[in-house]
């Protein structure tokens, strides 16, 4: 497509949704810049999107830290003279009750992370996107749109997401910048294994049956037109979407959809990992 974005930057491009974003951007001939912690992991899909047709810069970054987002965002300007889109992916999710959290900093890493980590890039990336105007993707998640139980930290630090990209929207009306806030419903990633635990430790296990979520590849391939046609907000799953509805009439409803959900899931995980009855 002829208003393709060419210079890209996806934070938490390390793996799931984020890794697979930029392979796709990479196959359409993009430049991607990368930002993630681990390294190994980086470096292999700078490789994976170079061979696919791209050119990738590997930035290490910590999007908790302002400093690196901000080099990271420096970076990707200094090679490429500028940015047509801001992919804020990166997140870290929780899976415990809030009556049965032990350690209150899991709320803080969270929202340092999903929340000030997506406002911070776009703050150093706004000039170049105006200049280019550019395009800012936001992943929330369909818990980001009502609260899910188990995820009182993730559902805060989405819902901040939705309130903070809504009101940018309108400051950037007349800039040629777009928002799109995509809300992906359950997608098959390793997020749920190095989820964290009541008590604030990585935990190295899925709570959950996977096998019958979206494909990352069917996601990402969604948020790159969505981004490209700028949408403004995508809900993904039918379910989300009637939910959208129905809650606005019956919320109790949507409570007790949530909270089946969830308990369905997490004792289908358990099932299929040899942990049923604990
Ligand atoms: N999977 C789902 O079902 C689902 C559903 C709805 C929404 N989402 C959202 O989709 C996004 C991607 O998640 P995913 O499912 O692809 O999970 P994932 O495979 O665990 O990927 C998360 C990415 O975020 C990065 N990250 C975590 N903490 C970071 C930090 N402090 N600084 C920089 N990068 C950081 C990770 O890289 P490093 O560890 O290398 O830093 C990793 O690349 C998240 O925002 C998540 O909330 C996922």
């Amino acid at each position: 497509m002829e208003d393709s974005p060419q210079r890209v930057i996806v934070t938490g491009a390390s793996s799931g949704i984020g890794r697979e974003l930029a392979r796709q951007l990479a196959a359409r001939g993009a430049r991607v810049a990368l930002g993630a912690r681990r390294e190994q992991e980086l470096m292999e899909v700078a490789k994976e999107c170079d061979e696919l047709g791209g050119e990738a810069l590997a930035i290490l970054t910590d999007v908790s830290a302002q400093n690196q987002c901000k080099a990271l965002i420096e970076q990707a300007v200094q090679a490429w003279g500028g940015i047509d889109m801001l992919i804020n992916n990166a997140g870290i999710s929780m899976h415990a009750r809030f009556e049965d959290i032990s350690d209150l900093g899991i709320y803080e890493r969270i929202m340092r992370v999903n929340y000030l980590g997506a406002v911070a890039c776009t703050h150093y990336a706004l000039p170049y996107l105006k200049a280019s105007r550019g395009r800012i993707v936001v992943i929330s998640s369909l818990a980001g749109k009502t609260g899910v139980p188990t995820r009182t930290g993730y559902s805060a630090s989405k819902h901040a997401l939705h309130g903070f990209f809504d009101a940018l929207r309108v400051e950037l009306s007349g800039s040629g910048v777009s928002i799109t806030i995509i809300c992906p419903g359950y997608v098959a990633t390793g997020i749920r294994r190095y989820i964290v635990g009541p008590d604030g430790r990585p935990e190295n296990r899925s709570y959950q049956n996977e096998t019958r979520f979206a494909s990352v590849a069917s996601c990402a391939g969604t948020i790159l037109q969505s981004a490209e046609r700028r949408k403004r907000e995508v809900v993904m799953t039918a379910t989300g979407k009637a939910g959208q509805f129905v809650k606005l009439f019956f919320p109790g409803l949507i409570d007790r959809i949530a909270q089946k959900k969830v308990r369905l899931r997490t004792q289908q995980g358990r099932t299929l990992s040899g942990e049923a009855g604990q």
